[in-house]
């Protein structure tokens, strides 16, 4: 069954059509990963998908079309996503932040200093609740940042460049926890990422756009060695 289906999307900015006619569909509970050059619409993608901008084309979630949407109608549909560049409130505690990002959720009947609880376990935030999040660095305030998307009880998950500027150990404790966020919770997940390596590792399938449009989509091991993808993409030193 598709959790998402995405039909002949397109978000122009005056003259440049930054997503350009895109449609793919996400299965319940795989990991969808996306791919390809600086500026080729992935986070503006992203920013249609959740709300953020008007756009033409549908948004389907779980059957029913989710077009034209607010932020917080899309997040109470029950999608949550991450931002590139951490967004928190940087003067507000982990625990602060996460209440904020709980609260925003409203679901009837959860306990949110339960389910926040729960979720400072789950990512591996325990111990640091109380620190100023502008004290944290930048792994932890990416763990932030998913933890509070965690809070709304999401079914679909999308992240966009979860891993930028972290280490090699921090990005392998980074595929762990989303792999569990996958498998032990079933919440399905779309990532945005360069790093060929993790994106390959962790994803069932694999689309690759360019300039707004989808130029192949399919398993990461094939779409890898299609000639179009080494050549509008990999051939040049992104993940060298
Ligand atoms: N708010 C905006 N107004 C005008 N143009 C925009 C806006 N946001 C993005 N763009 C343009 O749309 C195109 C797609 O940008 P987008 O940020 O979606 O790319 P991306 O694939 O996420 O790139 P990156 O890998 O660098 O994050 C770019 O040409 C960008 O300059
Ligand atoms: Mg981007």
């Amino acid at each position: 069954m598709n959790i998402l289906e995405v039909k002949n999307l397109t978000q122009r900015f005056g003259e440049l059509a930054a997503v350009d006619r895109l449609s793919f569909e996400v299965k319940d509970g795989e990991v969808f990963g996306i791919a390809g050059p600086n500026g080729s619409g992935k986070t503006t993608l992203f920013n249609s998908i959740t709300g953020f901008y008007r756009y033409t084309g549908d948004v389907v979630f779980e059957g029913k079309s989710i077009a034209g949407l607010r932020p917080h109608q899309v997040c109470h549909r029950g999608i949550a996503r991450t931002f590139q560049v951490p967004q928190l409130f940087l003067t507000m505690t982990v625990l602060k932040n996460l209440q904020v990002g709980a609260h925003f959720s409203k679901r009837h009947g959860v306990n949110e200093d339960d389910n926040i609880a729960e979720i400072v376990d789950f990512v591996g935030l325990h111990g640091k609740e109380n620190i100023v999040t502008s004290h944290l660095n930048l792994y932890d305030q990416k763990l932030t940042m998913l933890a509070n998307a965690m809070t709304t009880k999401p079914k679909l998950l999308m992240v966009d460049e979860p891993i930028g500027g972290l280490s090699p150990t921090e990005t392998k404790d980074f595929l762990e926890i989303f792999k569990k966020i996958n498998k032990e919770l079933g919440i399905t997940l779309v990532v945005i990422e360069h790093l060929m390596k993790f994106l390959t590792e962790i994803s069932d399938r694999l689309m690759i756009i360019h300039d707004g449009s989808r130029i192949a989509l399919g398993l990461p091991k094939e779409v890898t060695q299609e000639k179009n993808v080494i050549d509008v993409y990999l051939g040049g030193g992104v993940n060298a």
